[in-house]
């Protein structure tokens, strides 16, 4: 993984505690995957100006650990829009309690459907100029 830099926009920033650890002490992957869909989550709502809801997530890829007291930031960037559709690349980077370059340590593809409040799918709107 030769990316030095993060790709997009900052959607979330948060802080794992240690309730968040699985048995060998390390963050647990579904507290990862899940504010990843958070900040997906986010920036699929600002783009569909409305509710949406994730329909698939691919090319999910751990590179590293997350650990207690990193800063854990995720960002984001829409790949491909559809009729309903959005598919927004996501990438989890750290920056260590003890210093040193951020670290990509998580990205994954999701895609996200703008939905009613029904929950029926719904055409995305134009994006803003
Ligand atoms: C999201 C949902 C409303 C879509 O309704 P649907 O009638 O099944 O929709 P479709 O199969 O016509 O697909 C809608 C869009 O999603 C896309 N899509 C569907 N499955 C997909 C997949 N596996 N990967 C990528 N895109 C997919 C379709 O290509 C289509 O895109 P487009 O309109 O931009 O061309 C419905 O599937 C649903 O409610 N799913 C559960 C969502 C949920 O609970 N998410 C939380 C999970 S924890």
């Amino acid at each position: 993984m030769s990316q030095t830099a993060p790709e997009g926009k900052l959607a979330l920033q948060t802080v794992p505690f240690p309730a968040d650890t699985n048995g060998g002490g390390d963050i647990f992957g579904g507290w990862v995957l899940s504010q990843m869909d958070v900040a997906a989550g986010i920036t699929s709502i600002e783009r569909a100006q409305g509710r949406c809801a994730t329909v698939a997530i691919e090319a999910m890829r751990f590179h590293a650990p997350v650990l207690v007291g990193d800063l854990f930031s995720v960002y984001t960037s829409i790949k491909k829009t559809g009729t309903t559709s959005m598919t927004i690349h996501v990438e989890a980077w750290v920056k260590r309690q003890s210093g040193g370059e951020l670290l990509m340590v998580t990205e994954g593809d999701f895609t996200f459907v703008a939905i009613e409040a029904s929950g029926v799918k719904r055409e995305l709107p134009k994006p803003d100029s």
